[in-house]
């Protein structure tokens, strides 16, 4: 039977406390990724984040709840291999997941580990290393590249494991703005073009605007589910979370509060564009 739900989170709770007394990291998280669907999760430092990444491939298994891939339940333990195969997780720090010298020997070690052939391998490694744009890079010695292209290359070492989903947590968090936009570019084209599911870790509340799903967390649980639009509408919760809105859509929304007719849900610099063009009377100004 086919699962619905790729990946599904039911009332996870966890704790990194062994004592009786547990501190709850996270608790009663529910959720759902669907098959080819952008999530985001969104939340300030500690608020539980990291947590939900390694529960989401049976790195961690829930204290109560129950988080299942693909049907497959994480807390057993002869599903992890199979589950390690459908959700591949990106981490923060690109250096810390490059594990070989030349790039295309590093995008490789992943299908070595699954035993896959060597001609599948070689296959592999070049389909990978060309979704993310770093084909022309493949005998380059990975410790000269830039954080951006660093980043590029271990998500092509988790894509030649064929993965059904791709959670990144704070992929870009360490990166420059030219490094985000590689990294924010490439896993958007892993999303439409080659479908894969996508689960986005991030603070930078600019990433989450082309998601399908935004989650906001804090200390522990879920705050806030929706679409961009409806997330980003609720600006004085997320500001009491220590989390902010767009500039453009905070802007939008002072100018709204003076008595400006903004249009609704402007999420992006465009969208901005758009609207006040329209107050002027204008059209869209062709590109
Ligand atoms: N290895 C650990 N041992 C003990 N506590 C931890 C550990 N990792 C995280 N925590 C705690 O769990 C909570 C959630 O952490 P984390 O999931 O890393 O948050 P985020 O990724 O959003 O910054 C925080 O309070 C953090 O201090
Ligand atoms: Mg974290």
């Amino acid at each position: 039977m086919e699962n619905k739900h790729l990946i599904e989170f039911n009332n996870v709770s966890f704790s990194y406390d062994e004592e009786e007394s547990k501190v709850f990291a996270l608790k009663n998280v529910s959720f759902t990724v669907d098959k080819g669907e952008f999530v985001v999760i969104l939340g300030h430092n500690g608020s539980g984040k990291s947590t939900i990444a390694k529960l989401s491939n049976s790195i961690f298994v829930p204290a109560e709840g129950k988080v299942s891939v693909d049907g497959m339940d994480t807390s057993d333990e002869k599903n992890e291999f199979e589950i390690r195969k459908k959700v591949g997780v990106v981490f923060q720090n690109p250096d810390n997941q490059i594990v070989a010298s030349i790039v295309e020997e590093d995008v490789a070690f992943g299908p070595e580990n699954l035993a896959v052939e060597p001609e599948e391998i070689r296959k592999r490694v070049d389909d990978s290393l060309k979704a993310v744009g770093m084909y022309e890079y493949r005998m380059h010695e990975t410790h000269r590249l830039s954080g951006g292209q660093k980043q590029r290359v271990a998500i092509a070492g988790i894509i030649a494991m064929q993965p059904d989903c791709i959670v990144l947590d704070e992929p870009t968090a360490m990166l420059d703005p030219k490094g985000r936009n590689e990294v924010m570019n490439t896993v958007m084209h892993l999303n439409r073009e080659m479908g894969k599911s996508i689960v986005f870790i991030t603070h930078f509340m600019e990433e989450a605007v082309n998601a399908d799903k935004v989650l906001v967390v804090d200390n522990g649980r879920i705050l806030l589910e929706g679409t961009p639009q409806e997330v980003f509408s609720q600006s004085k919760l997320l500001y009491d979370c220590g989390l902010t809105v767009p500039d453009v859509s905070a802007l939008s929304q002072m100018l709204k509060k003076a008595g400006i007719e903004m249009g609704e849900n402007i999420l992006t610099e465009e969208d901005f564009v758009d609207s006040f063009l329209k107050l002027c009377g204008k059209n869209a100004v062709e590109e």
